[in-house]
């Protein structure tokens, strides 16, 4: 028999939306698809309905969280003195994996902004996850659907392995096609400036006219006496349970460094086009950085189920969507790199 503390699985008919939308508005926590990654999705302007997301996460409270729109006008009630670069940057990627840091508004709980003055903003595009907030008719807080710490999950049983027995409801939207999280930017005079990159990348905002600078936190860790334009900078991150080691070379020095460095339960994590040659054992994520950004999660979740003890990790390419998988994987490494030139 089964549970009834047992997490259900939901297709995304009109119908299971609907029953979706009914648990927002009564305060509770569900999961839903978006094309990046599953969000644990509560209403906004429900400060106890986000306490519970927090707790279930085990997410530290100084954290804030992205705040899921449907259409324009539920972003000016959260938001005040919204700048016109951010109307022009949101016209060019909305709906979609972008997220906008702007001045917060009352209606939005300190809980959501975690003691911030601003409040960060997306309108997704997943046909799901609009027609939730639609249907609901507020505002969605929502972080990514994985236990604190643990990489964001791309699939409804990625979120079932991390949140079974705590959430009612996983509307299972299929697998993400994007697989990473949204790109973050906040803005500092007219200048776009990211704080986490993802797969709009900072040549796509180049492309529109804009001024674009990379927040240091996305190479570096963070400096702890310096105020964070961030805050999820601060924290490890998509990491899985095995030691993450990237190691920045060709395929022939990578596979020289991790024969002399190999120990039983260690696996290579390489691209496709390297699994010819490998002889130890190894997953591979993907050719190009779109197919990486796509399988990441999804394959260090793989390693964790492997019982994987270390991965040695080929870095992939820093520019365009390749910058936003090395930004996940240097925090999964504790933004330690071999370079092997
Ligand atoms: O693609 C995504 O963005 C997914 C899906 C569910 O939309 N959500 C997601 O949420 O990745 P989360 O909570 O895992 O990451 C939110 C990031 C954190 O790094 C947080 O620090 C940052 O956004 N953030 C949120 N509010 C902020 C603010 N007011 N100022 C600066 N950074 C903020
Ligand atoms: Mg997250």
């Amino acid at each position: 028999m089964l549970n009834p503390k047992d997490t259900k699985i939901l297709s995304t008919s009109d119908e299971n939306i609907l029953i979706a939308a009914n648990l927002i508005n009564k305060g509770e926590v569900i999961a839903m698809p978006t094309e990046t990654v599953y969000g644990l999705a509560a209403d906004a302007t429900n400060p106890d309905a986000i306490r519970r997301i927090f707790k279930i996460k085990g997410r530290p409270q100084d954290n804030p969280l992205i705040v899921h729109i449907s259409d324009f006008s539920m972003m000016e009630r959260l938001t005040v003195n919204v700048p016109q670069i951010a109307y022009k940057l949101a016209e060019k990627f909305w709906p979609g994996p972008l997220t906008i840091v702007l001045p917060k508004s009352n209606l939005v709980p300190h809980e959501i902004s975690a003691g911030l003055d601003t409040v960060a903003i997306r309108m997704p595009s997943h046909d799901a996850a609009l027609k939730l907030i639609e249907e609901s008719g507020v505002p969605i807080a929502a972080p990514s659907a994985n236990k604190s710490g643990s990489p964001s999950p791309t699939t409804a049983n990625h979120v079932f392995d991390d949140l079974n027995g705590q959430i009612p409801i996983i509307l299972d939207g299929g697998s993400c096609k994007i697989g990473l999280e949204s790109t973050v930017v906040k803005f500092e005079n007219e200048e776009v400036i990211i704080l986490r990159p993802g797969i709009v990348t900072v040549e796509d905002i180049k492309g529109y006219g804009f001024t674009v600078r990379l927040a240091s936190g996305v190479f570096e860790p963070p400096d702890n006496d310096a105020p964070i334009e961030s805050p999820g900078m601060k924290y490890k991150h998509y990491s899985p349970k095995a030691r993450v080691i990237l190691v920045d070379s060709d395929i022939d020095e990578f596979t020289k460094y991790v024969e002399s460095n190999f120990s039983d339960g260690d696996f290579c994590l390489i691209f496709d086009s390297d699994s010819d040659t490998m002889r130890l054992p190894h997953l591979t994520y993907g050719g190009d950085s779109r197919e990486q950004a796509e399988q990441l999660f999804k394959k260090l979740r793989e390693l964790d189920k492997l019982n994987a003890s270390r991965v040695f990790v080929r870095c992939p390419n820093k520019h365009g969507i390749g910058l936003a998988v090395y930004n996940r994987l240097l925090r999964a490494a504790g933004f330690e790199v071999v370079v092997i030139e």
